[in-house]
């Protein structure tokens, strides 16, 4: 079996410049809402990621035109035509999931498998089904798929029992081309949502209070094409922050909108590390020196702390002076990277939701698996820190959701390649 890993000889300072990529979360729910549209869309500053490919790959099986070049997506949604998105690409990433709500939009039909993504928790789906089932759709689930289906789709009061980005996406989706109006309570706020709502709006909808709890919509009878650009990645933006004050580097991070990332920003300013926004323009310079102080983190929806970045900062608090109490309250299952740091010398206790994490004085590198997309850039993180080689398996799930990471820290002096191998994954 050919395997590719990444190797990181640990230590060096990141010093330097690097830009950041479009936003992974926010592509995926463009992405769908583009095929909802009867004239061709453009979708720039797309990252070049594999879930970018597999969400051009399921426009293509329904039978829309799609071309995909150098982070910009020509979408021709006119002859697509079927409304069933094929098993093994739905079961490849969560997104496919968007179908539903785009589909029944347009069509007032649509079917997906359950959808794939990241084994961080149980991650149901009733909230998404309550949505459709609120704007007059029945919904099916039967041998593993989801059936939508609505003969007239009819603006109502939406209240999600808690804000869901995949639910709130999906009731906007399927919102925009209900005949009259919608209201999403207690909505998600995060940045793909309202970036999300202003794609849909370009594209002649009218999505009013996104990045609020209630999004209100007025439904319209057909979506036109139109041009646009997604907002950078939050997620990745705080991945390379956190990469930066892990290795006590210098690192100026261009691209990125500091508004999205105060949540971070904030723990890591309360760490001791140096955050400096640009002044005029969209940046973040971090700079950090010696030992870094113990915080407390609670993962909360936005503007909360991100659970996204949950997973790398909680091997940044691994060396930091003293115990960090991290409480994860989105999902139950991703404490799982610190099982991975833990033979890299990590000292922790997990209870439930809540890790207790002491600081030791260093990590030292070793083989490590990437377990999900999060976990793989918290190994990554670790690998920076940690003394020796660390050899980061399951590469894969790194490159579903960050553009070029490995070129990225090279670029800022990382010792960090890319290896393929025969042999098989370390059992351990
Ligand atoms: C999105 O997942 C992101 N995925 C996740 O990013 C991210 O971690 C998450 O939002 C939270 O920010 C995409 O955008 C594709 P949720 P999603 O619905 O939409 C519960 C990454 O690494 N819930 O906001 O699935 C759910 O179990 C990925 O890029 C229900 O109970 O998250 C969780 O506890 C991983 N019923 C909470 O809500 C539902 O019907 C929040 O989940 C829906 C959700």
């Amino acid at each position: 079996m050919r395997i590719e890993k990444l190797r990181i000889f640990g230590g060096n300072r990141l010093e330097g410049a690097t830009n950041v990529s479009g936003g992974k979360n926010t592509a995926l729910a463009i992405i769908a809402a583009a095929a909802m549209a009867l004239e061709p869309c453009q979708i720039e500053n797309l990252p070049d990621i594999e879930d970018i490919r597999v969400m051009r790959d399921i426009l293509l099986s329904l039978g829309a035109k799609v071309e995909l070049e150098g982070g910009v997506m020509r979408i021709d949604p006119r002859p697509l035509e079927l409304t069933q998105v094929p098993e093994q690409l739905a079961s490849k990433l969560r997104a496919s999931y968007y179908f539903l709500g785009a589909l029944l939009g347009r069509f007032g039909q649509g079917e997906v498998s359950y959808p794939g993504g990241c084994d961080i928790g149980s991650r149901p789906i009733d909230q998404h089904i309550k949505a459709f089932e609120a704007l007059g759709a029945t919904v099916e689930t039967e041998y593993g798929r989801i059936r939508v289906q609505a003969d007239q789709l009819r603006g109502a009061t939406i209240y999600l029992d808690m804000p869901s980005v995949g639910a709130t996406i999906n009731a906007m989706l399927a919102a925009t081309l209900a005949a009259g109006n919608t209201e999403i309570v207690n909505a998600g706020k995060e940045p793909h949502i309202v970036d999300l709502a202003n794609f849909l709006n370009a594209m002649g909808g009218h999505v009013k209070g996104a990045g609020t709890d209630s999004i209100r919509i007025r439904g319209v009878s057909r979506l036109h094409g139109c041009t646009y650009a997604v907002i950078p990645d939050q997620i990745e933006t705080g991945t390379l922050m956190i990469a930066a004050a892990a290795s006590h580097g210098d690192v100026l991070i261009r691209g990125a909108m500091p508004t999205h990332m105060e949540a971070l920003t904030a723990k890591l300013l309360e760490m001791g590390v140096r955050v400096d926004e640009g002044v005029g323009e969209d940046s973040i310079r971090v700079r950090s020196e010696g030992r870094l102080r113990r915080v407390n983190v609670k993962t909360q929806p936005y503007p909360g702390f991100p659970t996204d970045l949950q997973q790398p900062i909680s091997v940044l608090l691994s060396t930091a002076q003293g115990t960090s109490i991290v409480q994860e309250t989105i999902f139950e299952m991703r404490f799982k990277h610190l099982d991975e740091i833990r033979r890299m010398g990590a000292l922790f206790e997990v209870n439930g939701r809540v890790a207790y994490i002491h600081g030791v004085e260093k990590l030292t590198g070793c083989p490590v698996r990437a377990t999900d997309l999060r976990a793989g850039a918290a190994m990554v993180v670790a690998g920076l820190m940690a003394e020796g080689q660390t050899d980061i398996y399951n590469v894969h799930y790194i490159d579903r959701g960050y553009e070029h990471l490995e070129l990225k820290l090279k670029g800022l002096g990382a010792k960090i390649e890319r290896l393929t191998e025969e042999g098989s994954l370390p059992s351990y």
